[in-house]
C-alpha cells in the first residue's frame, strides 16, 4: 500500500488533503509541527512527505533535511504559501522532490504523486543496473570505536579519492562489502555506479562474460552482445567480491585489465579501456593462496596497493553494545517494531558469544529476535543461537572416558536419576548403562 505523510500546521489542510490521498487508497499519517513529523517519519516510513515549508516549531528545510539525513530516498514534495523561490531553491537543492505552491490545485498535486511513482519505479528498475545508489555509507554507518577500527577508518577517508587498488580483506561478515561501499560513496565518483560481482558465484565462462561482456556468437547461447561490468562501472567502481577463487586462467585476464586497463570481450577481437576503480575482498588468506600456487603474485600485488584488513567481531567485543544498539535500531525501523530494551544479562550474552560469522550473524541473530519479541525487550530465548564448541567441550583437551563420564552425568542429573529414561536418551541398554555407572562411579 502506498503511504503518505502531511506535515502542515494547518488543520483544514491537513484534513482536506488526507482525504484526498485516502481516497486514492493512501495510508495517511499526518504531524502538526517539524519534530513530530520527525519522529511519524521514523517510525511509519511513508513512501511520500508533504511538508509545508512554514512550521510553527522548526523550519522546514531543517525537517526535510533531517528526514533525507533518515532515509536519503525519501520522497518529499514542499508546499509554499507563496512563490518564495529562495526557499524553494533551497529545498531542492536539499534533495526536495518538487514544490507546490498553495493554495494547492488537486490535478497538479496528482500529477506530481503520478511522477514520483513512475520515478520510484525507475528507481528501482535502474538499481539493478546501476548497483545501489542510496548514499547511505558514510564512515557513520560503519560502527565500531577500537583502535583496529580506527585504522580502518583512516584508509577509507584516505583512500576514497584516489584511484588506486584496494584489497578488503576479513572473515566472512566483517564488513567488507560495507567498508568497498563507504569508500565508493565518499569518492568524488560517488554518483557514478558501484557495481558489484561475486567472483564465487559464477562458473568461469559465466565469469568472464560478466566481467567483459561477450560479442555476438561468441558461445552458443550469445544471442546478443554484452557489456560487462567493466564497462558499466563506467568511471565508478567495480567491487571484485571473493576474488581469491577466481581461476588461474581468469586471473591472467584480470592481471591484464589492472595493469594497462584495456580488455576484450569474450568473442570480440576489439580492445576497449575501463576507468573503473577496482576493490576486491576476500575472506580467504590471499598470500597464503600465493604460496600455495593458488593465486597468481603478480596480480596479488596490483590488487592490494592499498590493504584493508578487517578485524573479526571476536577481536573487538567492546563494541558489540554499540553495535547491537546500532542493529536494533536499523531493524527495528526496517520491520517497523519496537524492541528497544536489552537486560544486562543478555547484552553480556551477546558480548561473550563467539560470532563466528561475526557482525552478519549478530544481525541475524538480533533480526530473528526482534520478529519473535512481544514487547520492547529482547530475549535471550528468541537469539537463534547454537552453543559454540567452547560451550559443549572443555577448555582443556581430556580423554574421551572423562566426557563420556560427565555426559552421563549430567544426564542422569537432568531425568532426576531415572536410568530407564536415561538409557533411552543415550541410546544404550540399561545394564551397559548400569556398567558405566560403576566403571565410572557416578554417584546418583
Ligand atoms: N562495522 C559495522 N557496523 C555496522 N554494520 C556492519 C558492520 N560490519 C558489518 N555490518 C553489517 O553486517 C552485514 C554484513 O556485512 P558485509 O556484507 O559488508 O560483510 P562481508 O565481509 O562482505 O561478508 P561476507 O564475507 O559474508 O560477504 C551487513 O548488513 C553490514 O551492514
Ligand atoms: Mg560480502
Amino acid at each position: 500500500m502506498k503511504s503518505v505523510l502531511i506535515i502542515d500546521d494547518d488543520k483544514l489542510i491537513r484534513k482536506s488533503l488526507s482525504s484526498h490521498f485516502r481516497k486514492n487508497e493512501f495510508q495517511v499519517f499526518s504531524a502538526a509541527d517539524g519534530e513530530s513529523g520527525i519522529s511519524e517519519f521514523k517510525e511509519n516510513r511513508p513512501d511520500l512527505v508533504l511538508l509545508d515549508i512554514r512550521l510553527p516549531d522548526v523550519d522546514g528545510l531543517e525537517v526535510l533535511k533531517k528526514i533525507k539525513k533518515e532515509n536519503p530516498r525519501a520522497c518529499i514534495i514542499i508546499m509554499t504559501a507563496f512563490d518564495d523561490m529562495k526557499t524553494t531553491v533551497e529545498a531542492v537543492k536539499s534533495g526536495a522532490f518538487e514544490y507546490l505552491v498553495k493554495p494547492l490545485d488537486y490535478v497538479e498535486l496528482d500529477l506530481v504523486i503520478g511522477k514520483v511513482y513512475k520515478v520510484k519505479s525507475l528507481e528501482d528498475k535502474m538499481s539493478y543496473l546501476v548497483g545501489e545508489k542510496q548514499k547511505e555509507y558514510t564512515i557513520d554507518n560503519i560502527i565500531g570505536s577500537t583502535p583496529e577500527m580506527r585504522e580502518v577508518y583512516k584508509l577509507i577517508g584516505s583512500v576514497a579519492n584516489t584511484r588506486a587498488n584496494v584489497l578488503i580483506q576479513g572473515e566472512s561478515g566483517t564488513g567488507k562489502e560495507l567498508v568497498a561501499k563507504a569508500i565508493h560513496y565518499n569518492s568524488r565518483f560517488r554518483d557514478e555506479p558501484f557495481i558489484v560481482i561475486n567472483c564465487s558465484a559464477l562458473s568461469d565462462t559465466l565469469l568472464e562474460s560478466e566481467l567483459f561482456g561477450h560479442v555476438k556468437g561468441a558461445f552458443t547461447d550469445a544471442a546478443h552482445e554484452t557489456k560487462g561490468k567493466f564497462e558499466v562501472a563506467g568511471k565508478g567502481t567495480l567491487f571484485l567480491d571473493e576474488i581469491g577463487d577466481v581461476s588461474l586462467n581468469l586471473q591472467s585476464k584480470l592481471l591484464r585489465v589492472i595493469e594497462n586497463r584495456d580488455y576484450m570481450k569474450v568473442g570480440g577481437e576489439k580492445v576497449l579501456q575501463t576507468e573503473a576503480r577496482v576493490i576486491a575482498a576476500t575472506n580467504h588468506d590471499l598470500k597464503e593462496r600465493v604460496e600455495q600456487g593458488k593465486f597468481r603474485e603478480d596480480l596479488y600485488y596490483r590488487l592490494k596497493v592499498v590493504e584493508i584488513n578487517l578485524p573479526s567481531l571476536c577481536q573487538r567485543k567492546e563494541d558489540i553494545p554499540d553495535l547491537v544498539a546500532y542493529l536494533l535500531e536499523k531493524i527495528n525501523r526496517e520491520l517497523r517494531k519496537n524492541v528497544k530494551k536489552v537486560p544486562p544479562g543478555v547484552m553480556d550474552f551477546l558480548v561473550d558469544f563467539p560470532w563466528k560469522g561475526n557482525v552478519r550473524e549478530l544481525e541475524n541473530a538480533l533480526t530473528r529476535a526482534v520478529i519473535l519479541a512481544k514487547g520492547d525487550v529482547l530475549l535471550k530465548e528468541n537469539l537463534p543461537i547454537e552453543k559454540s564448541d567452547k560451550e559443549i567441550f572443555p577448555k582443556q583437551l581430556v580423554p574421551l572416558a572423562e566426557v563420556e563420564k560427565k555426559y552421563i552425568q549430567h544426564v542422569l542429573k537432568q531425568v532426576k536419576g531415572n536410568k530407564s529414561k536415561a538409557s533411552r536418551i543415550l541410546s544404550i541398554s540399561r545394564p551397559t548403562l548400569d556398567k558405566k555407572i560403576s566403571d565410572y562411579q557416578i554417584q546418583i
